[in-house]
């Protein structure tokens, strides 16, 4: 979460019983590199303590007006001045009535009306009250401020024993969210596409070829390019990760269906990147029922036939003003290969990374690469998270 670093985010927690979950939220944006200070309402420390967050936060909670305590009696002013957003999670329909009505009667009212920073709210009650005219019209009118990022509530289970919508968004969701609020939108409307993940070749129903690709660092490439404003379309190989929020994810296989799915969408991309781990071969045979072991064999065979190269393809039926971006995986002679997959594929950049450098690849949360340009450019990202590499190729890939 590479532009959290050193950011300044106020956290306003609200009484509900999703308050319980805060401590993970302030722990997860001190880990990205946020400072954070809260704020709270006095019917918040019902659900979780002020010495928790205090102590998680490392700074002073402000949770009562006229407290002792305070630096100064105007912390509403010096916190919305030193933060760089605020968050409102979990905020409750008393808290959103009164934020979308200018009523600022605590804590964390008072220092939301004097916010003029980017601001996500994350609501949370029982799903009567969600569906309320009073909630709705509130939700209505905080959505309509273009500062503020209003998150949906999620269905399921509530604290209440029914089964509705009210749940708060799960912590990394909001964390994605305040990460998109303060990403700059370099890529507005621009349309991306991005493979990622690892294919599967079935041999029968039971057993398949493929590779350990993750999808990790193709997720984080499709991330980072919806946070900048982009319309992301990723095509995702057999992974278990969760559809990014915002971006349109399709699920593939095989080679073959994820090739059939990159040329039909091919023509309407600005940006087309090949994160994927595509097999090279298929069986040539598919059995219908599970292969059996004869006894007393000690030899099988496979035949195997080439799967269609997607970048190639890419490359062949692109429009010039397309930028086409592969990605080169190797194990030796690791920068003669790129080059070669660079030129052969017709693409505008590559992007290495070899499993001879210690903490990149596959199904790490780490990588290290090199981009090459058709150009001659040369970019070395050094070893870092692969959030951090996923900002670094796009940033990189849009000075040029
Ligand atoms: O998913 P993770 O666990 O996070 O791991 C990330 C990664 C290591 C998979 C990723 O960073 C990566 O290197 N992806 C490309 C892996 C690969 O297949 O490289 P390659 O050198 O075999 O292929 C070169 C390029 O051709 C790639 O852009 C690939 O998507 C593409 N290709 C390959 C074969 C094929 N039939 N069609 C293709 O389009």
């Amino acid at each position: 979460m590479s532009n959290l670093k050193t950011k300044h985010i106020v956290v306003g927690v609200s009484g509900g019983i999703a308050a319980y979950k805060i401590p993970e939220l302030i722990r997860l944006l001190r880990k990205s590199g946020a400072e954070v200070k809260v704020t709270m309402t006095r019917n918040a420390l019902n659900f979780v303590t002020e010495l928790t967050l205090r102590t998680l936060s490392n700074n002073d909670v402000y949770s009562d007006v006229f407290a002792a305590i305070n630096h100064h009696a105007t912390e509403h002013i010096s916190l919305p001045n030193w933060a760089d957003l605020m968050v409102v999670a979990p905020a409750s329909a008393d808290v959103l009535g009164k934020m979308a009505n200018g009523i600022a009667d605590d804590a964390l009212t008072t220092t939301f009306l004097a916010t003029r920073k980017p601001v996500v709210i994350a609501p949370a009650m029982n799903d009567n009250m969600y569906r309320s005219e009073a909630t709705q019209q509130a939700i209505q009118i905080l959505s309509s401020r273009p500062n503020i990022t209003m998150l949906d509530c999620a269905e399921g289970e509530l604290a209440c024993g029914t089964v509705g919508k009210g749940r708060m968004q799960e912590v990394q969701d909001i964390l994605y969210a305040i990460e998109k609020a303060l990403t700059p939108k370099t890529m507005l409307g621009q349309h991306v596409l991005i493979t990622a993940g690892p294919t599967k070749e079935r041999l029968d129903p039971v057993r398949y070829l493929s590779n350990d690709s993750s999808g990790k660092m193709g997720y984080a490439l499709a991330r980072a390019c919806y946070n900048r404003g982009a319309i992301v379309t990723l095509i995702s190989g057999p992974t278990a990760l969760p559809s990014p929020i915002g971006c349109e994810t399709i699920r593939v296989s095989s080679a073959e269906q994820m090739y059939q799915m990159v040329m039909s969408r091919q023509d309407e991309q600005n940006m087309i990147i090949l994160c994927a781990a595509v097999a090279d071969f298929t069986p040539t045979k598919q059995s219908a029922s599970k292969i059996k072991k004869i006894p007393n064999q000690t030899l099988f065979s496979l035949e195997l036939q080439t799967t269609p190269d997607i970048a190639a393809a890419v490359g062949a039926n692109r429009r010039e003003e397309q930028t086409l971006v592969g990605f080169a995986l190797e194990t030796n002679d690791a920068e003669t290969n790129a080059l070669h997959k660079l030129q052969n594929k017709g693409l505008d950049w590559i992007v290495l990374n070899s499993l001879e450098n210690k903490g990149a690849g596959f199904e790490l949360d780490t990588n290290m690469v090199t981009l090459f340009s058709n150009k001659g450019d040369r970019i070395d990202l050094p070893l870092a998270t692969k959030e951090e590499i996923a900002e670094g190729i796009i940033d990189n890939l849009l000075r040029h």
